[in-house]
């Protein structure tokens, strides 16, 4: 399978955050070429003149299994939310449901340019989702959720500790590295007010032991934090998982949203990576997480639409527009960029879940100068993509289901249709001026070989 996508402006999310115009050339779900391409047949070709290309989103914390309660946990806090909802909704899942929640938010993923996940599943019968994300094509490292804690848990939730750790352990044996690396495995413990001190220890060794990304929710809101404060003999929501050692580089801890001074500085110095998740935080009114302090810090922040009972969409680009809206609100306009939320929407996904660059060759491409595009640059370099190339929006889904890459490449965004069609010499900047700046790299972000 081949596919060759032509006439694009191509947003490479390289360290240089270059724009160019040409081809991308995808062969045996790889990319192959980026820029001029070699002349040479393609089993199909999309002419994708007037559309960006860009690489694939990645959502680094979401909850497939709460798809089908979209709309109905609206207007409530966090705790309230959690027992009064969604615990009872996720302890009525069977299989059937799960594997039906999985299609449907896979689904609506790719169809809006996310091409990787990292997810947080209910309790039980975690292998549905785990066989449903197989066969869709997506890219997923997945936990089932460990919980043995909290009186108002419902019972079919509430594990003993021994098995919430033996099945997780099990779901990584059967799992971790499948699908040709595509499907991974993670331990997720929910969050640790319904987690026992035990629960967090065993897992913090077994993240140690395996190795294995540790995915869990902290300091979101101010309930919580009194919760774990009581809980902890008076710590701080992250400075407890601090003392429990899971404060580590494997840790990913969804949202931070009152993570003060000092736990930002532990946060920094382990290496943990937090995950971001604006309209989820708006929904449940949580509060505006202190991202822009984060970053400054050198903390690896990305983005999740968290799921589609706190968010009601799954969509990324809500994701991105409202992450740097809200910085904006809470420090100044520009405190996030627009090319700031992009990297958070894609390098430092792909940081957080240690997938390995792609490296293809950029040749010939015409590259965009101040003036806007200059003639064909002849030399080669070497760009790094961190994921799978991905377009996203608004043309409809152009790919056989034979290759995952292509699926990935199914659908594309297109340009604003107000600024008119550009011709390939003289095309201006898309948004204004930020993919045109000098070399930039924000984060310095290094994307690990795995
Ligand atoms: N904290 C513990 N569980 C959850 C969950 O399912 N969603 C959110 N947003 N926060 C949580
Ligand atoms: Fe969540």
């Amino acid at each position: 399978m081949s596919l060759l996508l032509k006439n694009a402006l191509i947003v490479t999310m390289n360290d240089g955050f270059e724009v160019v115009q040409g081809d991308v050339s995808v062969r045996e779900g790889r990319i192959a070429a980026v820029g001029v391409v070699p002349d040479a047949p393609h089993d199909r070709v999309i002419d994708a003149e007037g559309d960006y290309v860009l690489p694939g989103l990645i959502q680094t914390h979401i909850h497939l299994c709460q798809t089908l309660f979209r709309g109905y946990a609206d207007d409530m806090p966090l705790m309230q939310w959690l027992r009064t909802r969604v615990w009872p909704m996720e302890a009525a899942h069977t299989a059937a449901s799960l594997r039906a929640a999985a299609r449907l938010a896979t689904t609506e993923l790719l169809a809006s340019g996310t091409t990787a996940v990292l997810t947080m599943e209910t309790v039980h019968e975690t292998d549905a989702v785990f066989e449903a994300v197989a066969e869709s094509g997506i890219r997923a490292t997945i936990g089932k959720c460990m919980m043995d804690a909290d009186a108002d848990v419902p019972s079919r939730l509430k594990e003993h500790t021994r098995t919430s750790l033996d099945e997780s352990v099990a779901l990584y044996r059967r799992w971790h590295n499948t699908s040709d690396g595509r499907i991974r495995a993670a331990l997720a413990p929910r969050f640790a007010v319904s987690c026992t001190r035990e629960l967090l220890e065993g897992v913090a060794a077994l993240s140690t032991a395996h190795q294995a990304l540790v995915h869990t929710h902290a300091s979101e809101s101010r309930d919580e934090i009194a919760i774990v404060r009581q809980i902890s003999g008076g710590l701080s929501n992250l400075a407890y998982l601090d003392s429990l050692k899971l404060a580590t580089p494997h840790l990913c801890a969804a949202h931070c949203v009152w993570a003060d001074d000092a736990e930002q500085e532990m946060l920094a110095r382990r290496d943990v990576k937090v995950m971001h998740c604006p309209s989820s935080n708006l929904k449940l009114g949580s509060g505006i997480a202190p991202v822009a302090e984060m970053r400054r810090r050198g903390i690896t922040v990305s983005l999740g639409a968290d799921g589609a009972a706190c968010n009601n969409r799954l969509d990324m680009f809500d994701e991105m527009r409202l992450a740097a809206m809200l910085q904006a609100v809470h420090h100044h306009p520009g405190a996030l960029s627009a090319r700031d939320a992009l990297w958070m929407a894609t390098r430092a996904g792909a940081a957080r879940l240690r997938w390995s660059t792609t490296s293809v060759r950029l040749k010939s491409a015409r590259r965009p100068t101040s003036s806007g595009f200059g003639g064909a640059s002849r030399t080669s370099r070497l760009i790094q993509t961190p994921t799978p190339l991905s377009c996203t929006r608004r043309v409809a889904p152009t790919s056989s289901p034979a290759s995952s890459t292509a699926r990935c490449l199914s659908t594309r965004v297109r340009r604003p249709a107000s600024r008119g069609r550009r011709s390939r010499s003289r095309p201006g900047p898309p948004h204004g001026s930020w993919p045109f700046a000098p070399v930039y790299n924000p984060l310095a972000v290094s994307v690990e070989e795995c």
